[in-house]
């Protein structure tokens, strides 16, 4: 379906109109030049101040967030649109059993110029984006992707290392259930001689899904199970990116009991690790990261999420401008 995105001359227009749902959907063009634009925001913050006219975005959350909904909602803000949101779904006729089909039409009908939803359901940013006549931006779709996340993920990596390729990354934790994992790695697979190490038990390693979509871009990548072998590994990674464990998604409670406080990385492994790497986390946190991290060069989770703003900035401006 075609989408509703203005023109505009001298404009990178990879993003132009475009839905945003999978990580995988974008190229090493697309992910360098949003970073080109994201640096702008620092660089020139005035440049974006009041850039779209006549936007008004919607943000459909029909699970919790702090970061992605409040970044969005600035950005948007920022960039002069008016922002309508469904925040709270116990307080909109989600809550009375509307279809996502039905919500999407209305929010539609009432003059967005973006949606960007964040759902529990896998392929709910899909669906919508299918029923949508405006762009959709998935903020979230369950355990399957959150592709803005891959981005100020990517983003942050740049800013901090100088660059992608070359890149050696261990995602630790509950990477089974972790959209941000997959997102991560889908957009790793466009960059040159990226190595990911995979740690976590059996029950938490990657989905089979990604896995094959990193074979067939042939990235290579390891699943460590063994935590002396993990060690080994984390002594020559550039960054090491730590996941909580996803309980709302665990399937049977008694899986997540087990697991629960299973892994904390705190300062100890600043002693094993390269002293230039980078500790990164999408955030929020429970107790698989200790905040005795927090002051340490290595820890770079609040410039990641503090840096979500400026591609926020930047990707909904390259969509809709
Ligand atoms: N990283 C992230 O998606 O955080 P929120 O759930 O707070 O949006």
């Amino acid at each position: 379906m075609e989408k509703v995105g203005s023109t505009s001359p001298g404009w990178y227009d990879g993003f132009r109109g475009r839905d945003v749902i999978s990580a995988r959907d974008f190229s090493r063009e697309d992910y360098e030049a949003l970073f080109r634009y994201a640096d702008l925001y620092e660089e020139d913050p005035g440049f974006y101040r009041g850039l779209l006219k006549d936007c008004i975005a919607a943000l459909v959350f029909v699970e919790p967030s702090t970061r992605t909904f409040h970044s969005f909602e600035t950005a948007a803000r920022i960039l002069g649109c008016g922002v309508t949101a469904i925040r709270d779904p116990s307080m909109s006729s989600i809550a009375k059993g509307e279809s996502l089909h039905d919500t999407i039409k209305m929010i539609e009908s009432y003059g967005a110029s973006i949606i960007i939803l964040r759902h529990p359901a896998r392929g709910a940013a899909l669906y919508a984006a299918e029923i949508s006549r405006v762009p959709v931006i998935n903020a979230g779709d369950g355990s399957r992707e959150h592709p803005t996340q891959a981005m100020l993920d990517l983003y942050t990596i740049a800013r901090k290392r100088g660059g992608i390729d070359g890149l050696r990354i261990a995602f630790l934790g509950d990477l089974r259930f972790s959209r941000t994992v997959s997102s991560l790695s889908y957009a790793l697979s466009s960059f040159k001689d990226i190595e990911i190490f995979y740690i976590a038990p059996p029950i938490l390693q990657i989905r089979r899904e990604v896995k094959i979509y990193l074979d067939d871009r042939g990235v290579e990548y390891k699943e460590i199970i063994d935590m002396d072998k993990a060690r080994e590994i984390l002594r020559s990674v550039d960054v090491l990116y730590v996941t909580r464990l996803q309980k709302e998604r665990f399937p049977d409670p008694s899986e997540y009991e087990k697991l629960k406080g299973a892994y904390t990385v705190g300062p100890e492994i600043l002693s094993i690790m390269r002293s230039d790497a980078g500790i990164m986390h999408p955030l929020p946190r429970v107790d698989e990261l200790s905040p005795e991290l927090d002051s340490k060069p290595n820890a770079w989770y609040f410039d990641q999420a503090r840096w979500g703003l400026n591609v926020r900035v930047a990707l909904l401006s390259l969509i809709l401008r």
